[in-house]
């Protein structure tokens, strides 16, 4: 494992921040300064700033998000986050974003190759959503929504769209754009007033409470592994 990514398993600090403490020569392996590009193996010893650092086991966290919270590690405002809701841990970061408002499936992870593979678009992961929006959309709104919508950012990819009730649909896509499902809706003319993620890559946290979390289970753990193993 990079230097870089086993002081962020510790828990020490980012990947990129890890760079900096190791240019600046607070890290040590074995007793010799670190570098950028030392390969640390599970019985190296590294030292920063002379204390001894260990990686945190992996862990996988799947959140059902309110929507009062944001999805970052810290908040410049002061704001609750996610990672405030499962008891702030080492290295533990939200696998990509839900707006503040959007409620539903949130994974969180120090397993960072996993996290990076899962919010790529390239593995094209999964994500089902429930819109509740403005007005009734008819069937050939649904169908255009389901062939790909123009947004100021690009085509989107085909999705999935089920009818749930007069105004509220559930979308399935695997692309992951800023604000992606509400500006696909705003685009057809149903402005989404709620939103919640019912299914991320397979997983949903709808048998949790709001702001409630649990660990998954190696079996869960290793189907997301098997998920994202070779791109699309
Ligand atoms: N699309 C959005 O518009 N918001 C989210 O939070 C997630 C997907």
């Amino acid at each position: 494992m990079r230097l870089n990514a086993y002081l962020a398993r510790a828990g020490v600090a980012s990947r990129r921040r890890a760079d900096e403490l190791i240019k600046a020569g607070r890290v040590r392996v074995n007793g010799a300064p670190g570098e950028l590009n030392t390969d640390v193996r599970a019985r190296d010893m590294v030292e920063v700033d002379g204390d001894r650092v260990r990686p945190q086991k992996l862990a996988y966290v799947l959140l059902h998000k309110p929507g009062d919270v944001v999805t970052t590690a810290r908040d410049p405002h002061g704001r609750r986050t996610v990672v405030d809701l499962i008891g702030r841990r080492p290295g533990i970061v939200p696998v990509g974003r839900l707006d503040a408002d959007t409620t539903g499936a949130l994974l969180l992870t120090n397993d960072g190759q996993l996290a990076h593979r899962l919010a790529h678009p390239r593995y094209e992961v999964d994500k089902a959503y429930v819109a509740d929006v403005e007005g009734r959309p008819d069937a050939g709104t649904l169908r255009r929504l389901a062939e790909g919508i123009e947004l100021e950012d690009g085509r989107t990819s085909p999705a999935r769209v089920r009818r749930l009730g007069p105004s509220r649909v559930e979308l399935t896509i695997h692309e992951g754009r800023k604000h992606q499902v509400k500006r696909m809706f705003e685009a057809v003319g149903h402005p989404v007033v709620r939103l919640h993620r019912s299914l991320y890559a397979g997983l949903s946290a709808d048998d949790l409470k709001p702001g409630a979390s649990r660990e998954l289970t190696t079996e869960e753990a290793n189907a997301l592994r098997t998920l994202v193993r070779r791109p699309r």
